[in-house]
């Protein structure tokens, strides 16, 4: 269990005055590693329920588990001191009822240290949202593509399409900003829908595949650096690591069947 450093990192109130000023720039993080190479760029590290797909190779986030989540934010916790750390809600874990959402953010602040908690969920979720932000747990609302909805959905399909998509939006966000959230992110929203919620709110909007108009953006660090098979669209790929691991296994491959790896001085001897 890590111990929180009070007012060292973004805070909450830090996050919100950014809205009109500056973008906010959020980078998912599951691992101390990519945790300490993002934490001097980020203003939000976002440990996401994501991890279940990218990192476990599970078919949804759906059977992503709270422990999982836990142990996943104590370790970004552990490797950032500056961005906010925000760890998501996983299925199963808040929709029951306030009290079961409060238990279960409760037990991911008290275990991780984190700053926040995500969940998703619209105007429905509006007074789980309340419920924790009057008990000390300030929360990031998610809407649009919710993808613990897939079922519901049908599939990862944008949102926002139809004027009655885009108004219906609106409202959730509008009630989830009553509710007392502190952002919103907006996942996979039509451009001019998401423009319209971010002018309507008084809190930061942070999109992932919702334009330019959001005061900020967040994409999964493993598809910005290259290392998933297959990105979605809204992704701008910075780097293609899955090409340099594969050249630097190769490279390791052919060093051992060859005799060029180790070298002496990769070695144990008395005299060293
Ligand atoms: O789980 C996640 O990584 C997310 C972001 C994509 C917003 O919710």
């Amino acid at each position: 269990m890590s111990t929180p450093v009070p007012f060292s990192r973004v805070s909450v109130p830090a996050l919100r005055k950014k809205k009109g000023a500056e973008k906010i720039v959020t980078l998912t993080a599951y691992t101390a590693p990519v945790a300490r190479a993002a934490d001097a760029q980020a203003d939000i590290l976002l440990v996401g329920d994501s991890l279940g797909m990218v990192l476990y190779g599970l078919p949804s986030t759906l059977p992503v588990k709270l422990s999982d989540m836990i142990r996943h934010g104590a370790a970004v916790v552990r490797a950032s001191e500056r961005a906010m750390v925000v760890v998501d809600m996983p299925f199963g874990s808040y929709q029951a009822s306030p009290q079961q959402a409060f238990r279960s953010a409760a037990r991911v602040m008290q275990h991780t240290g984190c700053s926040a908690v995500k969940l998703e969920g619209g105007a429905e979720m509006a007074p789980t949202v309340r419920f924790l932000s009057e008990r000390a747990i300030p929360v990031m609302a998610h809407i649009g593509l919710k993808p613990q909805y897939v079922h519901t959905l049908g599939g990862y399909r944008y949102q926002g399409r139809t004027p009655e998509e885009a108004d219906a939006l609106l409202a959730d966000a509008q009630a989830l900003q009553e509710a007392g959230a502190f952002a919103v992110v907006l996942e996979c929203v039509e451009t001019s829908a998401a423009r319209r919620i971010t002018e309507a709110l008084a809190i930061p909007t942070i999109g992932i595949g919702a334009g330019s108009a959001c005061d900020g953006q967040v994409l999964v660090s493993e598809d910005l650096l290259g290392m998933t098979s297959v990105a979605p669209r809204f992704v701008k790929a910075y780097a293609a690591m899955n090409t340099m691991m594969e050249e630097a296994f190769a490279a390791y491959a052919q060093d051992v069947r060859t005799g060029g790896f180790p070298a002496s001085e990769h070695g144990f001897t008395k005299a060293s």
